[in-house]
């Protein structure tokens, strides 16, 4: 048995949980529900990243402060995720007791190395609002391709990064006046020192080929010493002894310890130490999307490696999901949040949509709204769920609910057996786009047998009642295996096909079929997609 540290990247306690943000916790649970069918111990965990300027001046336009903000934030993700069934063993907070002991004892632990140093620096400063600017609270002409209106750091059109003192006509997104540069002293991490130990863990097999060449390519840029402290006014944990502020991005990844320590005051059975030593022989995983990789494969893992703490054994990095191929943006009104889904569709509907979308592979997912109603009206409720009623409507009219003695085609379940097993392996590596495909193909399958059995014919002689019985038992049961493994992908569908068949769907039991077997009156299990709950979705948005 493996144990297992799951994390999702933690949502900014700043606004509503979107669809973007449900792709990727949908994309962990659905790996976390396999790792535990498969009896893994697995502890999935996440937290509200819920520091930083965005949030302070979040909190201050609301005429709040941003400890209630952060707080009722908190309480509605937890809401929308446990609606989408995704169920973490804790989702706390980096605004807590746990962080801060955390992050002043590593940062401690770091700065007794000589890890972190002072050194002096400019940056933008808004005079009217009396504060330093974030990278992406400043605008202005890009100095490469001359394009307006890009970040003081990057430009989203030609691609090139830049320091804020090359930037043209900067203008400061807060008050709308020009910021000027002003020194401060802030507190560095020596990332660079960490080169050579960051190139060996980068290229070991932690991240794809893909992911890891690219990698590969900033340090020939030469990677470059990380300021970790942010000028007050700001919301976050203070550095001891100064007067600065700890950045957000440094509590943030911190933030999965101190969520796990978190985890093990509620449950005294789990051992801190046994996870997060050096050399421990449990696992950690991170699942995030491709933007945020260079502060979990650069700043992360030198940060484990400068206070001798355990290291990821994966990143799984997924693209970003565009909706009708457009890029989801609050402001431009084209994103879609998690509560909005779930008024006009169930949970398990996104998730297989999503699941039948998702690889290894880094482009992005696009949740194309026809093609969806297309896949689950004819995966899911055509094929499917037609291939439970079909039998179903026999076994409880003709055989009161009673499956037969005996399957009618030993073989053809002996088939499916194998094939799942060779299905289940693609769990571990998030390929299920493959899954759900060789799903279907296998559905397509026993439906066919059905079709050539034609029970509906058969039943009109007597004689051949025993026949019948047999051939809708194999049916069933065949549905049973193909719901088996769609358990992690399906949690709400499984669980009531479990109380159908009266049975728990395991892996272990996919080479048992129910034979002799009570089970219950067949119930409505899986609404058809209507466009009108499309339109419904889309109302008020401009996709
Ligand atoms: O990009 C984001 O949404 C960040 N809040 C993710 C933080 S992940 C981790 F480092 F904590
Ligand atoms: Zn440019």
């Amino acid at each position: 048995m493996k144990k297992i540290i799951v994390t999702c990247a933690l949502p900014y306690a700043n606004g509503s949980l979107h669809l973007g943000h449900i792709l990727e916790h949908i994309q962990a649970d659905i790996w976390v529900r396999y790792q535990r069918m498969i009896d893994n111990q697995v502890w999935f965990i996440c937290a509200d990243d819920a520091h930083g300027t965005p949030i302070m001046l979040k909190a201050k336009n609301i005429q709040l402060p941003p400890e209630t903000l952060i707080k009722k934030i908190h309480k509605e993700h937890k809401t929308d995720f446990k609606n989408f069934n995704i169920i973490h063993d804790n989702y706390h907070s980096t605004h807590s007791s746990e962080n801060k002991k955390t992050l002043e004892k590593i940062y401690n632990i770091l700065k007794k190395k000589k890890y972190i140093k002072k050194k002096r620096t400019s940056q933008f400063f808004d005079i009217k609002e009396k504060m330093f600017l974030p990278d992406r609270f400043v605008i202005g002409t890009c100095p490469k391709c001359k394009t307006k209106n890009q970040y003081s750091d990057n430009c989203e059109i030609c691609g090139s990064t830049y320091s804020c003192k090359e930037i043209i006509n900067p203008k400061s997104t807060i008050s709308n006046s020009i910021p000027i540069l002003k020194n401060s002293t802030h507190y560095f991490f020596n990332l660079p020192i960490f080169s050579k130990m960051l190139k060996n863990w980068i290229t070991s097999g932690t991240l794809n080929k893909n992911v890891s060449n690219k990698i590969l390519e900033w340090f020939k840029i030469g990677l470059k010493k990380w300021n970790i402290s942010r000028d007050a006014p700001y919301f976050g944990f203070k550095i001891p002894k100064t007067n600065k502020y700890f950045y957000v991005w440094l509590d943030a990844t911190i933030g999965y310890i101190s969520t796990f320590k978190n985890l093990c005051k509620k449950n005294k059975n789990i051992n801190f130490n046994e996870f997060w030593n050096k050399n421990t022989k449990t696992k950690l995983y991170h699942f995030i999307g491709k933007d945020i990789v260079y502060f979990h494969s650069l700043f992360w893992i030198a940060i484990l490696e400068g206070c001798k703490l355990r290291k990821p054994n994966k990143i799984f990095i997924h693209g970003h999901l565009t909706i009708n191929k457009i890029k989801m943006s609050k402001s431009k009104k084209t994103h879609i949040k998690a509560k909005t889904w779930l008024k006009n569709f169930n949970s398990d509907s996104l998730r297989y949509y999503l699941a039948s979308k998702l690889s290894h592979k880094l482009e992005d997912i696009d949740l194309n709204l026809i093609d969806f109603k297309k896949k689950i009206n004819n995966d899911i409720v055509n094929k499917l769920i037609n291939l439970a009623y079909r039998n179903l409507k026999f076994i409880h009219k003709l055989y009161n609910n009673k499956l037969s003695k005996t399957l009618d085609n030993n073989n053809l379940y002996a088939t499916f057996v194998k094939k799942s097993k060779h299905i289940l392996k693609y769990f571990n590596n998030c390929n299920f786009s493959k899954i759900t495909k060789k799903i279907m193909k296998l559905t397509k399958k026993a439906n066919y047998y059905i079709d050539q059995q034609k029970p509906w014919k058969l039943v009109k002689t007597s004689k051949n009642k025993n026949k019948v019985h047999e051939i809708c038992t194999t049916g069933i049961n065949l549905f049973k295996i193909l719901m088996t493994l769609l358990k992690p992908i399906l949690p709400k569908l499984s669980n009531k096909i479990e109380k159908l068949l009266n049975t728990n769907l395991t892996f272990k039991n996919i080479n048992k079929p129910l034979l002799n077997h009570k089970i219950k009156n067949p119930k409505k299990l899986f609404n058809r997609i209507k466009n009108n709950q499309i339109n419904n979705l889309l109302k008020n948005n401009k996709i």
